[in-house]
C-alpha cells in the first residue's frame, strides 16, 4: 500500500538513507538540493521538517537554478510512503487564485526514489495530492513536464489531465520547451 504522509520524525531515518542512495526530491536543482537537505537534517531535522510544510509562505525566499531569488509561495509537502520511503510530492499555490507566476513551474511537482519505480505509486500520490488541492479551493491544478518525460505524462493523464500548452520555461531555467497540463477538481 502506498500513501502520502506530512513528513515527520518517524518517517525520517528512511528519506534519509533514500537521499545518501543519490536520489533527489527535487527534479530542477538535483544534487544540491540533495546535499542542502542531509546538511539541513544533520543541523537541526526539528526545523528541517517543519520548513517542508509552509502553507502561509514563512519560509525564506526560493532560489531558481540561475541563482535568482523569488518570493515563495504557501505550499506544503508529502513524502510518498509504502513503510519506506519511496518519493516526494509538493504543492504550491497562490491563495485566491489559480493563476502561477511564469517561474513556478506547476502546482504540483513529484519524484519517485528509482528503486521503488513502475509501482503505480506517483500516480496514486498524484490522486490523493489532489484531493488537498481541492481542499483549499483551487478549480484546477497546473502540471509542467519535459516532452520527453513519458513516464509523468502518464501519470497526469491517468488523473484525468490534458494537455493545455506548449511553452518555453523561463530564462532562470535556461529556457527549454516543457508541456503544461491542466486537471480540474
Ligand atoms: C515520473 C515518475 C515520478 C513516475 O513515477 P512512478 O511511480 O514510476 O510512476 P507510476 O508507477 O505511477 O507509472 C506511471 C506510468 O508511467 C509508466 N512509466 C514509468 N516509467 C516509465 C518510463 N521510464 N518510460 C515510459 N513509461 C514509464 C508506468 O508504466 C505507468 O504506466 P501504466 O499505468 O500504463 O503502466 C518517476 O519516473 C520519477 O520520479 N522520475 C524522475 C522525476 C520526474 O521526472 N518527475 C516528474 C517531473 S514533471
Amino acid at each position: 500500500m502506498v500513501e502520502i504522509v506530512k513528513p515527520g520524525l518517524e518517517h525520517l531515518p528512511s528519506y534519509k538513507a533514500a537521499l545518501e542512495r543519490g536520489w533527489s526530491p527535487d527534479n530542477v536543482r538535483l544534487e544540491e538540493a540533495t546535499r542542502e537537505q542531509l546538511a539541513a537534517i544533520e543541523v537541526d531535522p526539528v526545523a528541517f521538517l517543519a520548513g517542508l510544510d509552509d502553507p502561509e509562505a514563512k519560509g525564506p525566499p526560493v532560489t531558481l537554478p540561475d541563482g535568482t531569488k523569488v518570493p515563495r509561495l504557501p505550499g506544503f509537502r508529502r513524502w510518498i510512503w509504502d513503510g519506506e520511503a519511496a518519493g516526494s510530492i509538493g504543492f504550491r499555490w497562490q491563495h485566491g487564485t489559480a493563476a502561477l507566476p511564469s517561474h513556478v513551474l506547476g502546482h504540483i511537482g513529484y519524484a519517485e526514489v528509482p528503486w521503488k519505480r513502475r509501482r503505480g505509486y506517483a500516480t496514486e500520490a498524484l490522486r490523493l495530492m489532489l484531493a488537498e488541492a481541492r481542499a483549499v479551493g483551487l478549480p484546477f491544478v497546473e502540471i509542467t513536464a519535459k516532452p520527453h518525460n513519458p513516464a509523468s505524462h502518464k501519470v497526469i493523464l491517468a488523473n484525468g489531465g490534458k494537455l493545455v500548452d506548449r511553452f518555453f520555461e523561463d530564462a532562470a531555467y535556461g529556457g527549454a520547451e516543457s508541456l503544461r497540463f491542466r486537471i480540474n477538481l
